[in-house]
């Protein structure tokens, strides 16, 4: 068979298989049974084919009511609070994502000299300085989110959750380096006065 012959050959197969594929598809998808908003239903026992949604439901939109969910962008720059509650269940969250992801070069305490750097990646800023600990919770969710310089963006790798959940625990990362005797809640205090003696 001579290169020319078996190309024509070829090209017939495959305008082929594309018209059994396009052909394939008719409407049965497109007009398929269903129910219309508000209308009755006999399927359902209450009547109605709208159904409430169920307990704990949480909306798939929820960035498009509050932009700033997505973009971790408040009115003036980056968001200052969390967009959900902040519970010990997101802390632990973030830092076992954190720990995964962002450890590696950013260290576990935030300092900047995790294993890769030790390889001689480019040293990020430590979590510590300043500047970073004036930062809102949205300029690492940003981060993250955008990449930063020399370092990508985890917005493929990283859910927004999960993002929010890292932003929080570096925050409270910077805060457990940085606070003193008065930071700790007094029965906190209490209990460590007890166990470890004296505080100072
Ligand atoms: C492969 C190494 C690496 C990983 C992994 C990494 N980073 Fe970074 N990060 C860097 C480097 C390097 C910079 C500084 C980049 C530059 O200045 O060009 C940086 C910068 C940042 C900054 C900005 C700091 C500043 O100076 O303003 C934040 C915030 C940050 N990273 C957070 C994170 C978080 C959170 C994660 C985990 C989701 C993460 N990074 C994962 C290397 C990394």
């Amino acid at each position: 068979m001579t290169p020319r012959r078996f190309k024509a050959r070829t090209l017939a197969f495959a305008a082929l298989a594309l018209t059994l594929v396009l052909s394939g598809c008719g409407r049965n998808m497109y007009d398929q049974p269903r129910a219309e908003a508000l209308e009755s239903s006999r399927f359902f026992a209450d009547g109605a084919a709208s159904q409430a949604l169920p307990e704990g439901v949480i909306s798939r939109e929820r960035g498009s009511i509050d932009p700033s969910y997505f973009s971790g962008m408040g009115d003036a720059g980056f968001a200052t609070e969390l967009p959900f509650e902040l519970t010990e269940e997101v802390l632990v969250r973030g830092q076992e994502r954190y720990n995964i992801y962002c450890s590696m070069c950013h260290n576990y305490d935030g300092s900047g000299g995790g294993v890769v750097v030790q390889k001689g990646f480019v040293p990020p800023a430590s979590f510590h300085e300043q500047r970073l600990l004036d930062s809102g919770v949205g300029y690492f969710y940003n981060a993250i989110t955008n990449g930063f310089g020399r370092m990508y963006s985890y917005a493929s790798r990283i859910p927004v959750e999960d993002r929010w959940a890292i932003a929080a625990y570096v925050k409270a990362m910077q805060l457990s380096q940085n606070a003193t005797v008065d930071d700790i809640p007094e029965e906190v205090l209490e209990n460590l006065r007890s166990t470890a003696g004296e505080v100072r």
